[in-house]
């Protein structure tokens, strides 16, 4: 699969097969992350790798929409240390579900509404926060759990030289 076709064919889906992530994939997905550039290469981001059913039914109680994660072989949460951005955090989360992808390892971004639990759970020092959580595995045997959502049309995202600008 080549870059492009990885990133518009990738889904976010919340229905895994059991079968577990093998090291070597599960390694390539961190280093994919790892690679991601950041704000005068800070590199803020830092990665916790949740296999443990337990830890990751304990985690999953600090997102509201999160019932996908013990179901999920892997999660990986990506921390952010002081003074990182979103947009960091974003980059290497999309790097690695991408990467995952092209592997046939599908994913699902999952918010940590409860950013205090999310903390606890982790044991992260008191300035660090959970920016994701990615719940990942080899899709179920039933397929996607939900068609992929439609977008709006490149023409409503795209403008041209300014605000109101339209191509010629
Ligand atoms: C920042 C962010 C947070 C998200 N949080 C959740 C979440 O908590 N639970 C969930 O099931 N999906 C979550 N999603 C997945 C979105 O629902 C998904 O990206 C959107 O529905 C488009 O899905 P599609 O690419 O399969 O069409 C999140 C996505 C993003 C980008």
């Amino acid at each position: 699969m080549n870059a492009y076709s990885a990133i518009v064919t990738k889904r976010d889906t919340r229905a895994f097969a059991p079968r577990p992530v093998p090291d070597e994939v599960l390694r390539r997905i961190l280093q994919a992350g790892r690679m991601a550039g950041s704000s005068k290469n800070t590199q803020p981001c830092r990665f916790v790798v949740l296999r443990s059913p337990e830890r990751r039914a304990a985690l999953a109680a600090c997102g509201d929409f999160a019932k996908h994660m013990p179901d999920a072989p892997l999660c990986i949460a990506v921390v952010l240390t002081p003074g990182g951005g979103a947009f960091d955090a974003g980059r290497a989360a999309q790097n690695m579900m991408v990467a995952a992808w092209a592997e046939g390892v599908t994913s699902c971004p999952t918010s940590m509404h409860h950013p205090a639990c999310a903390r606890e759970t982790l044991s992260l020092p008191a300035d660090h926060h959970v920016a994701i959580v990615l719940a990942m595995g080899y899709p179920a045997a039933t397929g996607n759990d939900r068609p992929g959502r439609a977008r709006l049309p490149l023409d409503g995202y795209v403008h041209w030289e300014q605000w109101d600008g339209r191509r010629e």
